[in-house]
């Protein structure tokens, strides 16, 4: 366990390779069983691997912001849902360990929080039931195409009251 934490990294380059559904369905669960403030579980995870809804969201984002990866997990909860940050990024960390875990590369994608409320996103994210929710953030998944460059950790992060 603590390997798999010191030696997680973000993903930015995919292989065209399929994730199976078992390996998504296993990532995903342990974003469900994530710690979540007085047990609320107010997290909800929509799993997309539906090529046409993602080429149309990397399409009418202009870019390829989620590095054209055949999976994303998006993390959301209800706008008024109150342990939303806390709960998602332990969700997404779960879910990043499970993927790295599982030989699989991964990246949190922000974006997907930034077009919630953008029209122009309206009709995608009505399809997919994500439409004025409160998002906390999405999951790229996929093999890993490059190595990540060497990881640079800052000092003086850490102090020990004795
Ligand atoms: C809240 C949050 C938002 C992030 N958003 C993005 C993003 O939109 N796109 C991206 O490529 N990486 C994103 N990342 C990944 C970070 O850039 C990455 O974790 C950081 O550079 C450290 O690299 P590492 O994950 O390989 O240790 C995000 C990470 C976090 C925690």
């Amino acid at each position: 366990m603590i390997d798999m934490i010191l030696s997680r990294r973000s993903c930015r380059s995919y292989t065209e390779k399929k994730v199976s559904e078992d390996n998504l369905q296993t990532i995903v669960k342990c974003g469900v069983y994530a710690p979540s403030g007085m047990n609320s579980q107010g997290i909800q995870f929509c799993v997309i691997t539906n090529e046409e809804i993602l080429n149309a969201l990397e399409t009418k984002m202009g870019r390829s912001f989620f590095y054209h990866a055949p999976a994303l997990i998006v993390a959301y909860c209800a706008p008024d849902y109150k342990y939303a940050q806390q709960d998602g990024s332990c969700a997404m960390t779960q879910m990043y360990l499970a993927a790295h875990a599982l030989g699989l590369g991964c990246c949190w994608i922000n974006q997907m929080k930034d077009m919630v409320d953008d029209p122009k996103f309206a009709d995608l994210y009505q399809q997919l039931g994500l439409y004025h929710q409160c998002i906390v953030g999405a999951l790229a998944v996929g093999y890993a195409k490059d190595e990540p460059k060497e990881r640079i950790i800052h000092d003086n992060r850490v102090r020990f009251i004795k």
